[in-house]
Formats: structure tokens, C-alpha cells, sequence
């Protein structure tokens, strides 16, 4: 979980360290961007003052203005007036392209930007171009108007600008003579502007874009380091109560543990007590049964009437509690050892019961009925056998006075996986409140001499259904008997 929120910390950093530098580097394109656009309008300008000048000078025919040294008579202009005086002082003709000359000296004088007339083959040999205005012209030759570079210059970068001269009816006075026409483009003026002022000069804005960056950045990742420490936070409390639910969990499953564990020795135990005391007391109940017959047999005469019957109800009573003794030994042999189970066909576990059961369904003319076909179930054969036999023995058993029994087993199965049987019986019926306790041992709903047994055989058969992890109950038949209903797990 450590390892998982320095993973996001480092992640975010990433994120938005892209985010921040793509944005600054589209920025700095703006800026760069910004700057040409600033140089270039400046250079646009500037042309545009000079050309306009210069219109203003061909739309006289030329200015005329004193002599003195750094104005002295233009020799390539070809015109008669050009030197004149008035009032005894003289004055030469100035045309536009000697004032451009005179303007751009005076413009090199103060530094930074430059411009120059030029022309492909001009009249005046230092009106030439150099290698970028020759290359320049020749595009405006062939139909372009104004060009913008940033090109490499003595000393540095410079931005460039030229724009064509175009021939407007002023020119024709003096180049007429050059075959010049309205319309035609016959030279340039190229500007010349020193990149490192501009750039310096809008450079405080650039530091502005990437202090603002730099402080974006800062707050962004802060901002998310601050997310991601809640969220470390509340991990750790989801973390907490995890750990917390796993122990009590872990605490509750032991202490199940425990108590099953225990109650399953407490019950073994018992289990063994009961199986230890009954087989322990058979001896004795031998010893005595043995001894009871041999009075009844030799001391008979001897006896008087009331020591006779004494002795017969010792002899019953022995008969009776071996008889309670072995149901409780095969009660608790149906626990004894761990379950083996098997797939076994229910139909052949009731055959079996019904086998042993042959005498008292005879005796009693019971007819039984069952289906043809039963399923697979998962189990124990034996047990189950006598699962059947004791429920369908108890059916017959408690059969009503007045009419003959009549059996009928049935079975459902279900999706879940289980099998269903039910017993059905005419019988005398178990009243409601009695359903729970004919499956207790030794429990009887009626007197002794009423009906044979001990009131094991509905107690083992609850005991072999629950080793099988199924359950038994009663529910009252429409005739008044009985309906035993039991579940046992099918076969996979
Ligand atoms: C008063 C006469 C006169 C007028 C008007 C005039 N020019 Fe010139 N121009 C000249 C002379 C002379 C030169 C030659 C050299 C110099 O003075 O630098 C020249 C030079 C030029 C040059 C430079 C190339 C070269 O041949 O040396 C260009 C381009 C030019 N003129 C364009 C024009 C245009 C466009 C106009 C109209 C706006 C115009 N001129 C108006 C007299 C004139």
C-alpha cells in the first residue's frame, strides 16, 4: 500500500510535469510567434512611411532644398532644373530615391532598424542589391509582393522585410525614360530589423508564461499530493476495518470451533458411556436373568404363589432391560466410526427392510405399496435398510383395530439434490404434539403391554437420517394416520 501511493505521487508528478511542459512549450511557440508578428508589423510600418514619403516627394517631381555637404546636387538625376538659385543661394533637386538615401543614413545613425532602396538593375550602381534582396526581387519577379525572414546577419539575427515598389503615375517624370510602367514593379525597400532587441524587449513576458507555469505546476501537484495523502488516509482506515472484521471473524470462526468441538466431545463422550454402560451391564443382567431362572426352575415348589409371581416379574423385568440395552447399544452404533458413504439404490434398502419385515406384514395382512423405481441416494447401505425397515415396521405396528394396514412409500426429488420419502400409514395417528417426542429414545406414547418394543426403532431412524445430513417429521394423513416423511442426499 506503501508502494502503491509513491507510485501515484510519482505518477501525478509525471502528469502534470507533462501537462505543464507541453503547455509551456505550445506557449513558448506563441511567443516565438509573437515576436516575428511584433517585428514584422514594425518593419510593414516603417516601409509604409517611406514609401508614402516617398510618393509625397514624386508627386512634387522631387523637393528642392539647399546645397551644403551632406546634400549636395544628385549626378544620376538627369533633369534640367535640377540645380537652381533664389536669392543667391543654391538648390539642387532631391528625388525619391536620394531622399530615401539621405533618410536611411540618418536612420543608421541612431541604430536599429535600417532600410534600402535597391533594384535589379538600377541606374545608380550602389542601389544594388545584396544576395537576399537579389534572391527577394526575383520572387517579386515572378509575382510576389513582401516577404518576412528571421536570417542570420554579421553579428547576430535580424528580421528581414521587403516589400516591391510598385510604379504609380508620379514615377513616369523621371523613369519613363527606363521604360518604366504604371503598375510594374521595378525595385524594393528592404527593412532591416536586429532580432535581439525585439526578443529582449518581449522577453519579461516569456519569464511571466513560465513563472505562471512554474507556480501552476507547483499548485496542481500540491493540490493532488493533498488528494492522494486522503486517499493513503482513508486506504489505511478501509485497510483497518478489514483487518478488524478479518479478526473478528477469525475470533468468532475459533470460537465456533471450540464450542463445536466441544459439544462434539461432550457428545462422543456420552456416546461412549452409553456404549461402554450397556455393553458392561449386559454381563450382570445375564448374571441375573441366569440365576432368576434357576430359583424360578429349582426352588419353585419351594416358593408360594406370591414368590412365584415375585420371580416372574424378575424374570420379565431382565428380559426387558436386555432388551432396552441392545436397542441402546444399536442406537449408539449408528455413530460409531466415521460415516462411509456410498452411492446406494434406496430400492434395494427397501427391499432389504421389507425382507425383514416379511413376518409382520403377512401376519398383519398389510398390503404395502411402493414405487417400481427409487433413486440413488448417498449413503450407508446398512443403516439405511433399517432406516426403512423401523419407519415401515412402525407404520405397521401402531395400525388401527379397525381396519386392515395399508403402507404406501412415495418419493420426490429435487433440484437441490435430495430425495424425499414418505411413509404413509392408516393407523391410529400421532397426535400433534406428540410428532417430536416419538422420535426421543425410549419415548412411548402408550402403555407398555399396549404395544411390543422398547420405543427405540423411530429414535434410530431419526439418527440415521441425520447422519446422512437429512431431516425427519410427521404430518397428519387425510384418513387419520400417519405420513413419515424423511430426506436423504441423492447421488451425485
Ligand atoms: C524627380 C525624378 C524622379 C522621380 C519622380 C522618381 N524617381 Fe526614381 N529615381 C530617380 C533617379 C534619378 C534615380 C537614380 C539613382 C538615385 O538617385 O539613387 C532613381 C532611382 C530609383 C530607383 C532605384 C534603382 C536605381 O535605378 O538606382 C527606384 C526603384 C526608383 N527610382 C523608383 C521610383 C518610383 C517607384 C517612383 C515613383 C514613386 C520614382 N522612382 C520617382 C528619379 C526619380
Amino acid at each position: 500500500m506503501r508502494a502503491k501511493g509513491f507510485l501515484l505521487e510519482i505518477l501525478s508528478f509525471a502528469f502534470w510535469a507533462a501537462l505543464v511542459s507541453t503547455s509551456l512549450w505550445r506557449s513558448n511557440g506563441l511567443h516565438d510567434q509573437q515576436v516575428r508578428d511584433v517585428a514584422e508589423a514594425r518593419a510593414r510600418m516603417l516601409f509604409t512611411m517611406v514609401e508614402t514619403m516617398r510618393l509625397w516627394n514624386a508627386s512634387h517631381g522631387g523637393l528642392y532644398a539647399t546645397v551644403d555637404d551632406s546634400n549636395q546636387p544628385n549626378p544620376y538625376l538627369d533633369v534640367l532644373e535640377r540645380d537652381v538659385e533664389i536669392f543667391g543661394r543654391p538648390y539642387t533637386k532631391i528625388n525619391p530615391a536620394y531622399m530615401t538615401r539621405q533618410l536611411s543614413e540618418m536612420f543608421r545613425a541612431r541604430k536599429g532598424m535600417q532600410f534600402h532602396l535597391t533594384s535589379a538593375n538600377p541606374i545608380r550602381p550602389a542601389n544594388a542589391p545584396d544576395a537576399w534582396e537579389a534572391t527577394t526581387l526575383a520572387g517579386f519577379a515572378a509575382g510576389g509582393r513582401e516577404v518576412f525572414e528571421l536570417t542570420p546577419v554579421e553579428g547576430g539575427q535580424a528580421f528581414r522585410y521587403m516589400a516591391a515598389l510598385t510604379v504609380e503615375k508620379p514615377c513616369l517624370q523621371c523613369h519613363a525614360k527606363q521604360d518604366y510602367r504604371l503598375g510594374d514593379v521595378r525595385g524594393g525597400i528592404s527593412v532591416s530589423l536586429p532580432a535581439a532587441p525585439v526578443i529582449a524587449e518581449l522577453e519579461p513576458q516569456r519569464h511571466h508564461t513560465i513563472l505562471v507555469h512554474g507556480v501552476g505546476f507547483v499548485l496542481l501537484w500540491g493540490a493532488s499530493l493533498l488528494f492522494i495523502a486522503r486517499l493513503k488516509q482513508s486506504w489505511r482506515g478501509l485497510a483497518a476495518a478489514r483487518a478488524d472484521q478479518d479478526r473478528l471473524i477469525t475470533e468468532r470462526t475459533a470460537e465456533l470451533r471450540a464450542a463445536v468441538d466441544d459439544l462434539a466431545r461432550s457428545n462422543a463422550e456420552l456416546e461412549q458411556f452409553a456404549y461402554v454402560a450397556s455393553h458392561d451391564l449386559q454381563e450382570p443382567l445375564r448374571m441375573m436373568g441366569t440365576y432368576a431362572q434357576l430359583i424360578e426352575r429349582r426352588y419353585a415348589e419351594r416358593l408360594d404363589d406370591e414368590g412365584r409371581e415375585f420371580i416372574g416379574f424378575m424374570t420379565e423385568g431382565a428380559g426387558r432391560m436386555r432388551a432396552m440395552i441392545d436397542d441402546l447399544l444399536a442406537y449408539s452404533r449408528v455413530d460409531r466410526g466415521p460415516p462411509v458413504f456410498a452411492a446406494v439404490d434406496s430400492e434395494l434398502a427397501l427391499d432389504t427392510a421389507l425382507a425383514n419385515l416379511a413376518a409382520a406384514v403377512t401376519e398383519s395382512k398389510a398390503a404395502v405399496v411402493r414405487p417400481s423405481v427409487l433413486p440413488l441416494v448417498w449413503g450407508e447401505a446398512a443403516p439405511l435398510a433399517r432406516l426403512f425397515q423401523n419407519v415401515v415396521g412402525n407404520a405397521l405396528k401402531y395400525r388401527h383395530p379397525d381396519r386392515p394396514p395399508r403402507v404406501e412409500v412415495t418419493v420426490a426429488t429435487d433440484k437441490a439434490g435430495w430425495a424425499t420419502f414418505s411413509v404413509r400409514d392408516n393407523g391410529i395417528g400421532i397426535p400433534e404434539d406428540c410428532r417430536e417426542r416419538v422420535f426421543q429414545i425410549f419415548q412411548r406414547l402408550h402403555a407398555r403391554g399396549a404395544y411390543p418394543g422398547t420405543g427405540i426403532g423411530l429414535a434410530i431412524a431419526k439418527k440415521i437420517v441425520e447422519r446422512h445430513g437429512g431431516s425427519i417429521w410427521i404430518e397428519a394423513a387425510g384418513d387419520g394416520g400417519s405420513v413419515f416423511r424423511f430426506t436423504l442426499p441423492l447421488a451425485k
